[in-house]
């Protein structure tokens, strides 16, 4: 009864230039680990989940990057979105597609583009949320997040507030998507709260009544085509209906409100890879501090650097620290690795200067 759901339709703007709008991060070997972060993400949800009950959610322009990096995936369980309305129209499309196959089905519903350390970890939580939510029979059903201890006031995370009760789900109290500095340095200076991994697990019936409850125009605009859903006229309808959906995350539109959300503080190393610099925290450095992937490089007086170029190149680095020097095949980026979040900014800059991205 165990169903998996990978998001993957971002688009990775931080990881400029690597990550491109129609080549974006989860298909790249961003870590240099040989295999690609969607590669990594399905690996590890299929030692629990049958390879047939994995579902990809996309844009349709990336439909051969899924085809060709994730072949075990049916063709039918590939979701191709054409237009991005950010994450609750497709998650409540898949979870009304896995009700309709299966409607004791509980589902993972897990980002395509993370960075988990300790997979064994990973899969007692997964199993522990799995079994929670298989088992519960509240009024209004239980959604589980996986909860990160929190180490500054991040103000692009969700917060999730819980009561340290001795159960493993931990009950929430409140969910904050996205609060502001203030509020966030007020929420870690009273302890008891955890980011929000982006990560949830709950059962199809749980969800979609969540949707039915806290957004019932788009329950009603997906559930119209509950009929062919999993035939040969699903993508029709998407194609006809998709883009009438309300652009809002899933965190906004259902957790806020939910009054019946659990936590289960996450036992494993968490990263979303948000930026660059977050590559550079998580990586193997050398003895100069500098984390180097798939360059060859020679330095000299060089601290705390992320090279990363295509593979093979030489690079030589004399004379700078905490810096990011990465390349693509047209473009090449060198900027202080604390101004990592200004990528976004100068790739719109390029964008509109020489037109490409
Ligand atoms: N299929 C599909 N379609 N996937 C999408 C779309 C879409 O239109 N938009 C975003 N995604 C995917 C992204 O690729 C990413 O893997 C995931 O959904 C989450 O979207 P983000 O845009 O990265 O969300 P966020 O970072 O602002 O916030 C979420 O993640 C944080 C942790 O990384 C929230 O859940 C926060 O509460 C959470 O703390
Ligand atoms: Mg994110």
């Amino acid at each position: 009864n165990y169903y998996a759901v990978i998001m993957a339709g971002g688009v990775g703007s931080r990881f400029w230039p690597l990550s491109k709008a129609n080549y974006p991060k989860q298909f790249h070997d961003i870590l240099g680990a040989g295999e690609t972060l969607i590669e990594r993400t399905f690996g590890r949800l299929s030692q629990t989940v049958p390879a047939d009950n994995v579902l990809v959610l996309t844009n349709e322009r990336y439909k051969a990057f899924v085809n060709e990096q994730l072949p075990k995936v049916k063709d039918e369980n590939i979701i191709l979105e054409p237009a991005m309305r950010n994450t609750a129209p497709c998650i409540l499309l898949a979870a009304l597609k896995i009700y309709k196959s299966n409607p004791d089905a509980v589902m993972i519903v897990a980002p395509s583009d993370h960075w988990i350390e300790d997979e064994a970890s990973f899969l007692k939580n997964l199993n522990t949320a799995f079994e929670a939510c298989a088992t519960d029979n509240s009024e209004e059903k239980l959604l589980v997040t996986l909860g990160i201890e929190p180490t500054f006031p991040h103000t692009g995370y969700g917060y999730i507030q819980y009561l340290d009760n001795t159960t493993e789900v931990k009950t929430v109290k409140a969910f904050k998507e996205k609060p502001d500095y203030n509020t966030a340095k007020e929420f870690l200076a009273e302890g008891n709260y955890s980011w929000n991994a982006g990560i949830f697990i709950w059962s199809a019936r749980a969800i979609i009544e969540a949707f039915e409850k806290y957004l019932p125009e788009m329950f009603s605009l997906f559930n119209d085509g509950y009929d062919v859903l999993n035939t040969d006229d699903e993508a029709q309808f998407i194609e006809d209906n998709y883009a009438k959906a309300e652009d809002i995350s899933i965190d906004y539109g259902i957790l806020e409100k939910s009054k019946n959300v659990g936590v289960i503080p996450a036992t494993f190393d968490w990263s979303d890879l948000g930026a660059w610099g977050s590559l550079y925290d998580k990586l193997d450095k050398d003895k100069d501090d500098n984390v180097i992937v798939n360059a060859k490089v020679v330095t000299k007086e060089a601290t705390g650097n992320l090279i990363r170029t295509r593979a093979g190149k030489v690079v030589i680095i004399d004379g700078l620290n905490d810096f990011i020097v990465v390349d693509s095949s047209d473009v090449l980026v060198i900027m202080p690795k604390a101004k990592e979040q200004d990528v976004k900014i100068m790739r719109n800059e390029v964008k509109e200067k020489f037109g490409a991205d």
